[in-house]
């Protein structure tokens, strides 16, 4: 501000004077109101896959933004203008952001008081009986209480159980008569490509006080192409029954692969004759693992939300999960897997990405090695020391199974002498 009216008493030329003014004035719609804080946004979470690149693409849109996170390791690497896990475009806007001073990254939760914006983006986990963890996620609001004020505007940005919100203005108001502003703009980026779709996906915005909606629109209208302002409830649902939907399609053709497995016909084979010039089937997705930190968590959070009454989230997650059963099984009638090597080719839950959360290639892994086989591991992304390169997997092992169509994977050699199970038909294509 300083600096604005040191340039207001240089002026002289009148027009000028009214362009400044003008900029100001839409500056200030922009943003809400909070004496000179020292960030634009702060992040919590902010180093991970949804924090990290959306904090890049708000420093990149010209805000402040503060990433605060637990975890020093991956600050060490962020600091340094590294990323740490694929996101694509985003390492030359972090390093750019990080040299232009517009990306700061923090271990300390003061910083959460430096900003107009807090945006929540930590992880909201299913524990081992598939029950939402609600009370951690309210704990870690809890434990920024004191950094927290009404002046800011606070984003949950993490996928929240139902009412989620409402708890955190609950816990936040506690009495008092204040009035907190309390937006929640869910993420249906698919993982790896923040950088392109939140530029292009729609944003969902709803929010417990006028304000708060008309603050989040704005922040995230920085970004998106659209806002699509919803009530708090119809949000909640939008992000619930966008990764049930997306978790049941899985299913629908994980199982049709094994009806069409048993019957001894080739799955991708009616799979192409069904989409090819067949509009109503075009979206019938190809078989193959669903897994991942979301897709599952999600669809439980459903079905634990409807009192557990949701049929079809339940089959479909017996379907998806079952596919490794069904796949061990089926080579089980064909080998003594006790004498058997069996390698994985790909063990990230996602094509062309290094995340292996939650990805079902490990519980392949497991089933196998429970019926005696010697399992090999390898992945073109993601890194560990007991992984081996493909062409040595290839070289050691009788059975290969595809755990994900990594694109590495299309032009691979596949010796004949290799039976391969390859439900995305990336790399049977050259058994030869
Ligand atoms: N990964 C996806 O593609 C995706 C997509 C849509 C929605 N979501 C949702 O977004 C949320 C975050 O998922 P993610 O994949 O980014 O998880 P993540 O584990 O990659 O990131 C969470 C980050 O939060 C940090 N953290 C945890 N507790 C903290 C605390 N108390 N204070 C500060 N930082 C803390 C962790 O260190 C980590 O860096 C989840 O609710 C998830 O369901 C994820």
């Amino acid at each position: 501000m300083k600096l604005f009216l040191t340039k207001i008493i240089s002026i002289h030329n009148r027009k000028e004077f009214h362009k400044l003014f003008k900029a100001i004035k839409s500056s200030a719609k922009e943003m809400p109101s909070q004496i000179n804080p020292e960030f634009d946004i702060v992040i919590v979470g902010g180093l991970g896959h949804v924090g990290l690149p959306l904090g890049i693409a708000f420093a990149d849109s010209g805000l402040r933004v503060c990433l605060y996170d637990v975890d020093a390791k991956k600050a060490d690497s962020v600091k340094q203008g590294v990323m740490p896990f694929i996101e694509y475009g985003a390492e030359p806007i972090l390093k750019k952001v990080i040299k232009d001073g517009k990306l700061k990254i923090s271990l300390d939760a003061s910083s959460v008081s430096k900003a107009r914006y807090v945006i929540i983006a930590i992880g909201t986990p299913v524990d081992e009986y598939l029950n939402p963890k609600t009370r951690a996620f309210l704990e870690s609001v809890t434990a920024l209480k004191k950094y927290l004020s009404e002046e800011q505007t606070i984003i949950v940005r993490s996928t929240v159980y139902p009412h989620t919100c409402q708890q955190v203005l609950n816990l936040l108001k506690n009495g008092n008569n204040r009035e907190w502003h309390i937006a929640y703009c869910p993420e249906r980026i698919v993982q790896g490509y923040s950088i392109k779709e939140l530029k292009e996906l729609p944003q969902i915005v709803a929010g417990l006080s006028d304000k708060a909606v008309k603050d989040a629109a704005s922040l995230f209208g920085r970004l998106s192409p659209k806002i699509i302002k919803t009530s708090m409830g119809e949000a909640e649902l939008v992000k619930f029954f966008s990764n049930g939907w997306r978790y049941i399609q899985f299913a629908v053709t994980n199982q049709f692969y094994m009806i069409a497995t048993a019957f001894g016909v080739d799955y991708d084979k009616v799979r192409r004759a069904m989409t090819d010039g067949y509009g109503r089937t075009a979206t019938l997705p190809t078989a193959g693992f669903a897994a991942g930190p979301c897709l599952l968590k999600d669809t439980m959070q459903l079905a634990a939300f409807n009192n557990n009454n949701f049929l079809l989230g339940h089959a479909a997650m017996m379907i998806n999960e079952g596919l490794p059963n069904f796949i061990v099984e089926n080579l089980r009638k064909k080998y003594d897997l006790s004498k058997t090597k069996i390698g994985i080719l790909g063990m990230a839950f996602k094509a062309d990405i290094d995340d292996i959360r939650d990805s079902l290639s490990f519980k392949l892994g497991k089933i196998l090695r429970f019926h005696g086989a010697k399992v090999y591991y390898s992945d073109e992304y993601a890194k560990n020391p007991t992984f081996v390169s493909k062409e040595e997997l290839l070289k050691s092992c009788e059975v290969v199974v595809v755990g994900v169509p990594h694109s590495a994977y299309k032009g691979l050699r596949i010796p004949k002498r290799v039976e391969i199970i390859d439900l995305w038909n990336v790399a049977k294509k050259n058994h030869n």
